[in-house]
């Protein structure tokens, strides 16, 4: 009973945790955005912001920029006359430098440390070339360390790590023609919403009126902190450390300016800490009154600040802040990135990225892209910034590939080299995965898809060089060769030894027939043929005579009696 009593009083909080996140990151407030309605939006004409991100569909009110436009682009001039730079302040990335220019120095109305700026140009080609040689396309004189990071096609930022307020900045460089817009960081108000407190508090005048975006109202005490008592202060514990770089402090405008004046700003590392990272002593007299007060810390505070504390000497009962802006950044751990720290950067290598942008001065980690790199690689490409195609002989009908290295999602086809596909097979192979050998071809040189040889070593010959080809010159063919000629030596010798022994006998027939039968006409000529006409010829007065012919040759002349047989 009770454990089903306790999930249902979760399963309540539970709920009730969700959707309150859901409804504070969705606000609900016009002209505000994010978690708690935490943030301003700056879009162009006031127009819709995105209550989520804050995004400005149409673009930044002029003088912001940046992620959901919430970066101050500081105010300059340029210096000398006679240019006219319209071009490069008007927002429009589609009026650039006609050319003429080759210098621009650009004064700041107020000194204040570089951490970033925006360069917008209309040759992309520059921004290929902008990271390696920065200062022979486009230099800035005024920004030391600079350290870029491609936004878009024609954007990108550099940021800087200038440790002085720089007063102006100077441009110059080949390729300052190609330039269209440049603006100038001048951080985002990193105080707007956070924690505040008072010593004592006047009315309704609470401490959160001095950080609610708003400078002026008819009704100051809708928009202004005010004490009540001795000691009059005010304090601000930032949510998280913040780089300061200057403190824009606005009085009353209704009355009572004397309620700001001469107050002292302390900024301090940890909320706890009793001896300042800065400080800062207003000196103006009560006769010059001010509405609004620029304080840059000179040198800049190299620490990062958690609590800033506004007071009025010690015989003053009243301090009013109308508003107080702290224009800096985030201070985040190397890997984040973002307002509050609460996006990690997807940066190649694990480098780290700009805390402002997100921006990634050794490219998006591969498979990403965007200014931010968070965005995933489109279908068919990878690599870092997705710049990479996969290969057109990934197989499958998408072709698909990894976004973060190119391997083919369904193998190669025949012919290619996994895992990426985009090399033919190595020498000797083919086919599938280039898994089959054609090492028979002449050099192993095949057709990397059929394995069809281009030639044949010699004595080979086919597609595939698989058949042999009989010729002397192999040492086998020169063996069959001579067996061959043993084949005919004997032949040649047995016909000579047969047709001997034929002679022989018929010789030994002839002179038998010739003793017997001198008196027919029809034994004559059968013998000259083969004992070379010369048994007719044999002397018939001597048998010595004639066995001695049987074997001496034919060389001997003729008998002169061979005619004249009877
Ligand atoms: C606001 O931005 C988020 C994130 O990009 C998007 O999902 C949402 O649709 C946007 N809302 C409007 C109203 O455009
Ligand atoms: C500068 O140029 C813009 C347009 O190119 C023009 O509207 C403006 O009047 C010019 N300003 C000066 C001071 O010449
Ligand atoms: C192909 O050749 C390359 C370089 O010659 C070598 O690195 C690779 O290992 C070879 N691949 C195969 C599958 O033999």
């Amino acid at each position: 009973m009770f454990s089903g009593f306790a999930w249902l009083l979760l399963a309540v909080v539970f709920t009730a945790l969700i959707s309150n996140h859901i409804s504070s990151a969705h606000c609900q407030v016009p002209g505000w955005f994010g978690n708690g309605c935490r943030y301003q939006c700056h879009c162009v004409n006031s127009g819709a912001c995105n209550a989520t991100t804050g995004s400005c569909p149409n673009g930044c009110n002029p003088g912001w920029f940046g992620p959901a436009c919430q970066y101050v682009s500081s105010k300059f001039s340029p210096s000398g006359t006679g240019s006219n730079l319209t071009w490069l302040t008007d927002n429009d990335p589609g009026t650039c430098n006609d050319g003429n220019l080759h210098t621009i120095t650009l004064v700041l109305d107020t000194p204040q440390p570089l951490t970033w700026l925006r360069l917008v140009v209309n040759d992309p080609d520059l921004l290929n070339h902008f990271h390696d040689v920065q200062h022979q396309y486009i230099g800035i004189l005024g920004c030391s360390a600079a350290k870029t990071a491609r936004v878009d096609d024609h954007t990108i930022d550099v940021a800087c790590d200038t440790t002085y307020a720089v007063s102006h900045v100077t441009l110059t460089g080949s390729r300052l023609e190609t330039l269209c817009s440049l603006y100038i960081s001048g951080g985002r108000n990193v105080a707007l919403k956070q924690p505040a407190k008072l010593g004592s508090t006047f009315g309704e005048w609470t401490a959160d009126k001095a950080v609610d975006g708003i400078t002026h109202h008819q009704n100051t005490a809708q928009t202004c902190a005010h004490t009540l008592e001795r000691p009059a202060w005010w304090a601000l514990n930032f949510n998280g450390p913040v780089r300061a770089m200057q403190f824009k402090m606005f009085s009353r405008q209704d009355c009572c300016l004397e309620q700001l004046v001469g107050f002292q700003l302390d900024a301090f590392h940890k909320i706890s800490d009793t001896i300042n990272v800065f400080s800062y002593i207003d000196a103006t007299s009560k006769l010059s009154r001010k509405i609004e007060y620029t304080i840059t810390p000179t040198p800049i505070i190299t620490k990062s600040v958690k609590r800033v504390y506004i007071a009025k000497s010690a015989n003053s009962q009243y301090l009013t802040i109308c508003e107080l802006m702290v224009f800096g950044d985030s201070v985040c751990e190397s890997s984040k990135f973002g307002r509050e720290c609460e996006r990690q950067c997807n940066c190649a290598g694990q480098k780290p990225c700009f805390v402002s942008t997100g921006g990634c001065p050794s490219g998006c980690a591969p498979g990403f892209m965007g200014q931010d790199c968070s965005i995933a690689c489109p279908r068919g490409r990878y690599g870092s910034g997705c710049l990479k195609a996969c290969s057109v002989h990934c197989d499958g009908r998408n072709k698909d590939c990894d976004a973060r290295d190119g391997t083919c999602l369904t193998g190669c086809e025949p012919g290619y080299l996994p895992p990426k596909c985009d090399l033919k097979c190595n020498t000797s192979t083919f086919g599938k995965r280039c898994e089959e050998m054609c090492t028979n071809c002449l050099r192993g040189d095949c057709n990397h898809l059929t394995g069809k040889c281009k030639s044949c070593p010699p004595n080979f010959v086919g597609d595939y060089c698989e058949q042999a080809v009989a010729t002397a010159k192999s040492v086998e063919e020169v063996a069959a060769g001579i067996s061959n000629i043993s084949v005919i030596v004997i032949v040649v010798v047995f016909v000579a030894l047969c047709s001997a022994v034929t002679i022989i006998s018929v010789c030994l027939i002839v002179k038998k027939s010739s003793a017997r039968v001198p008196d027919s006409q029809y034994d004559i000529p059968m013998g000259p043929v083969t004992c070379g006409g010369q048994s007719e010829s044999l002397p018939q007065n001597s048998q010595s005579q004639r066995d001695s012919y049987l074997f001496p040759s034919i060389m001997q002349p003729l008998p002169e009696n061979i005619y004249e047989m009877p």
